[in-house]
């Protein structure tokens, strides 16, 4: 259970209906940087201040009841920066396994990582090895970290894989179908966002999980992720929960009729 610390907390949590949560909320953390330079700070303090907002956010989504919450904390494309801060993210991460892991383990949560993790440092590898063998038989919210994640990177990996699959059983001449690449994903198993936040204002997607996202609503706020405190998350839940999900079709009540497009690909 959550419990407010302030009167805007409380206030926004009276608003939230507590069994209609997304399963699965994803973030793009985005803005540390420029929460940096507001300050004259180095970026790497901006990062800082990021995992100390990780840290609240995920406590925050933990004690509410959310299904899971999905981190985009590093992606393929985030090698393109200058070493120094590559590496200190690396570093940072480590740091924040070392710090937090216990707290995480306490609150029941289990970390999951999704991404090429083969290509990241050994000793990064070995820290979320251990963090996902401690916390495996946790109950609790999944915590999903996206690190050295790309959408297509995932989409090319879930296709080798199905491809490979089928030519080991001599079946190369079947087709796929959704059920079948969704299963093949890093995220098999999890259920796929059902609001997708973005910090800091920018309107893209950036590569973060293209096949998951399809009906994903999608809230996009100018906060930078260090100031994406409790309420911040609580307004994004709100805003989730005014929205009515079509998927497509015309919303609950509606009659649907049956068309052919919406047939199983036979
Ligand atoms: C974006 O800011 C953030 C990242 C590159 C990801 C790093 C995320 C954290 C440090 C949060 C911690 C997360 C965990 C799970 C420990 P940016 O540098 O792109 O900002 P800018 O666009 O303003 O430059």
């Amino acid at each position: 259970m959550l419990k407010p610390s302030n009167r805007a907390e409380a206030h926004l949590l009276e608003q939230l209906d507590l069994t209609r949560l997304p399963r699965n909320v994803a973030i793009i953390m985005d803005g540390n940087g420029r929460w940096a330079e507001r300050r004259h700070l180095p970026r790497v303090a901006g990062h800082r201040a990021g995992v100390r907002t990780a840290r609240e956010v995920i406590e925050s989504s933990a004690r509410l009841g959310i299904e899971a919450l999905t981190l985009y904390a590093f992606s393929v494309e985030n090698w393109r920066r200058p070493q120094a801060e590559v590496e200190f993210l690396m570093r940072l991460l480590r740091e924040y396994l070392r710090k937090e892991l216990p707290v995480i383990h306490k609150n029941n949560i289990r970390l999951l990582v999704i991404g090429r993790g083969s290509q990241l440092p050994a000793a990064v590898q070995k820290d979320l090895d251990d963090a996902m063998k401690l916390t495996g038989g946790n109950t609790g919210m999944k915590l999903v970290v996206a690190l050295n994640y790309g959408g297509r990177a995932e989409l090319v990996d879930a296709f080798n894989a199905i491809l490979r699959e089928k030519r080991e059983a001599g079946a190369i001449a079947d087709g796929v179908d959704e059920q079948s690449i969704s299963a093949h994903l890093y995220t098999a198993g999890l259920p796929d966002p059902d609001l997708l936040v973005r910090t800091s204002g920018e309107m893209r997607v950036s590569n973060f999980l293209l096949w998951q996202i399809a009906y994903a609503e999608i809230y996009v706020t100018e906060t930078l992720w260090p100031d994406f405190h409790r309420v911040k998350l609580l307004e994004a839940l709100i805003e989730y929960q005014r929205r009515e999900r079509r998927y497509g079709g015309l919303g609950p009540g509606a009659k649907a009729a049956r068309h052919p497009s919406n047939a199983p690909v036979e």
